[in-house]
């Protein structure tokens, strides 16, 4: 009973006092306590005589901003600057305003933007910091599970056009990110599913061992544990350090947002919508049974997938005189080569294939199976 008491104990001290660095492309990624990560130092040495200014959205700014300002004393006379929350406010002529504000403000070149929120946060405030001015420094501090094992690294900031998904953007790295799995506390349920979506592409395309563990914590627990946080970061990280430009391998985080970024446009327009993670649950079904129907996966693999996405995320429901306006969208999705869709498909369970030609009637029919199938 000691011994479990204890390495129980050493866990909560380590888990509470240390802070785990990741080195990536010119910027550092801290999980961790956010209390003894390097952001004290960052404020108080190198950006001692910037002002500070943090986005957030009403959300946040209710949930988590009390705790950053409170935490930090640096941080008392920041700037708060709201944008509204959601993918349909993931738009330019709101960066405009922002950027009006700033002006407004009288902002100079030295103002450190700090990114507070989910995906649609870092993706936005990316991009206003990164074309400010030509480019003020930014740093993320994730507060939903999507944005802190995805969204917030890897340098993609952008917003949507109409409903064409991050159409318009630059890669753009912020200075540092910190990831604090206490902003999770006040999150929903469906908000964590989203992130675990993320998290078992990760695992799907390059780690069957990631995979797995996912799969079995999410499946006893309905949570996910830091540690497999920390290990979805590395996965992509790894993948975005070797090609921070996506002319090769980084196309592989695309697996299952061919068909997911198609979905969550058709529902944007609609304003009917789904979270980014159900989608991308969808594109991992589907585009693993076009790996299956072409061969490439074999059936026990696909069977396994298609349990798993069963079982963890609800039917996303179109009818099937929607497909063919689902399938026009995928022909501006950013893969795309020639005027032909190209997907990541999967060889196994931790094996993928970049550029992969896939004809819209293989599509169509991956969609009508995905209609009956569920
Ligand atoms: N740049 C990239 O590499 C990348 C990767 C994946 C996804 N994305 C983008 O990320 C976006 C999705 O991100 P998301 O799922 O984080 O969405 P989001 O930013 O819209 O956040 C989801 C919801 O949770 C709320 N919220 C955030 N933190 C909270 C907290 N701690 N407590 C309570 N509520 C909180 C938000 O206000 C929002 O309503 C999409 O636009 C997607 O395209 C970008």
């Amino acid at each position: 009973v000691i011994n479990i008491n204890l390495s129980w104990f050493v866990k909560l001290i380590l888990k509470k006092y240390f802070v785990k660095s990741i080195k990536s492309n010119n910027y550092q990624i801290e999980i961790g306590s956010i209390l003894n990560s390097s952001f004290q130092t960052l404020l108080s040495n190198d950006y001692n005589k910037s002002k500070k200014v943090i986005i957030v959205d009403e959300n946040t700014k209710e949930y988590c901003l009390e705790y950053l300002i409170t935490s930090f004393t640096e941080l008392s006379d920041a700037e708060i600057i709201e944008l509204p929350s959601g993918e349909e406010n993931k738009q330019l002529d709101i960066c405009i305003q922002i950027w009006e504000v700033f002006t407004e403000y009288c902002f100079d070149r030295n103002i450190l933007v700090i990114n507070l929120g989910g995906g649609v946060i870092s993706d936005m405030g990316g991009l206003i910091a990164s074309l400010y001015k030509r480019g003020v420094h930014f740093v993320n501090i994730p507060t939903t599970l999507l944005s802190m094992v995805d969204a917030s690294i890897g340098g993609k900031t952008g917003v949507d056009l109409g409903v064409y998904k991050n159409q318009v953007g630059l890669f753009s790295f912020p200075k540092r990110v910190f990831i604090d799995t206490i902003f999770l506390t006040t999150l929903e349920a469906n908000q964590i599913k989203n992130g675990i979506a993320e998290m078992l592409k990760h695992g799907l395309i390059v780690d069957a061992s990631h995979w797995n563990e996912v799969l079995k914590c999410y499946q006893s627990t309905h949570s996910i544990t830091d540690d497999l946080i920390y290990q979805s970061v590395c996965i992509k990280n790894e993948i975005v350090e070797k090609d921070p430009l996506e002319k090769n391998i980084r196309k592989k985080l695309n697996f299952g947002h061919t068909v997911g970024h198609a979905l969550e446009s058709y529902f944007l327009e609609k304003e009917n919508h789904i979270l980014h993670g159900y989608g991308v649950a969808v594109g991992i079904l589907i585009e693993s049974y076009i790996s299956f129907k072409l061969g490439l996966l074999e059936q026990g693999s696909f069977y396994e997938v298609r349990g798993a996405i069963h079982q963890i995320f609800e039917k996303v429901n179109f009818a099937k005189e929607e497909i063919s306006k689902i399938i026009e969208i995928m022909r501006n999705d950013k893969k795309n080569e020639n005027g032909q869709i190209k997907m990541i498909l999967l060889k196994s369970i931790g094996i993928c294939l970049i550029d992969q030609s896939v004809s819209e009637s293989q599509i169509n029919e991956a969609l009508h199976w995905y209609l009956n199938d569920y």
